[in-house]
């Protein structure tokens, strides 16, 4: 586990005891890791690029890119009580979980509960609801699978 250091690396967090990144996982500058109502796991070898976001219980796999201004949102809030505040409402919180060698696009959405399976790719801009099997190539709002990753099926795709 690499040991935070914080205030003296280029990323921050808010609970520093459930932040942990295995062997050599890099986290690069502006990305906020913030560690509520559970643990961040980051695998090995895996990069978290620039100015992303992770609140809480999430798992990344080995050898992952996440690309950058991607956001990870694990809690929600409870929008259908109308009495009060929804700021005094808070919702339920759910782990999101990657894994090992999936490709996230730059500014992707992952919303809480989602799973998204070994060595599946997510384009660029998606937002993620729902789980996405793995080996797959996925993208758009909200994010459907478009393809088996490494399989085209029509000819434009390669010219
Ligand atoms: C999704 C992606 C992997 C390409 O997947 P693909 O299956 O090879 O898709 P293609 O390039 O063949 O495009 C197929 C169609 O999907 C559209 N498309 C491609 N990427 C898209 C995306 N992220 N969101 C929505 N539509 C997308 C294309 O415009 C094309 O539609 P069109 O024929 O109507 O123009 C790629 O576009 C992508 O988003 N890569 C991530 C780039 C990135 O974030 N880089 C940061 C690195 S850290």
């Amino acid at each position: 586990m690499k040991e935070l250091k914080i205030g003296q690396e280029e990323w921050s967090t808010y609970n520093r005891n459930n932040i942990h990144l295995e062997g050599n996982a890099i986290v690069r500058e502006g990305t906020i890791l913030l560690g509520l109502n559970g643990e961040i796991h980051i695998g090995e070898n895996t990069v978290i690029t620039q100015h992303c976001h992770i609140d809480g219980p999430t798992t990344i796999g080995k050898g992952c890119i996440i690309g950058p201004h991607t956001v990870m949102v694990t809690h929600d809030h409870d929008y259908d009580n109308t009495s009060g505040m929804i700021h005094n409402s808070p919702g339920p919180v759910k782990p999101i979980k990657i894994g090992n060698n999936c490709y996230i696009g730059a500014g992707v959405t992952i919303i809480q509960g989602v799973t998204i399976g070994e060595s599946s790719v997510i384009g660029a801009g998606s937002l993620v609801t729902r789980d996405i099997p793995s080996g797959v190539v996925a993208y758009g709002n909200p994010c459907r699978v478009k393809r088996k990753r490494g399989e085209r099926d029509d000819q434009s795709a390669t010219d």
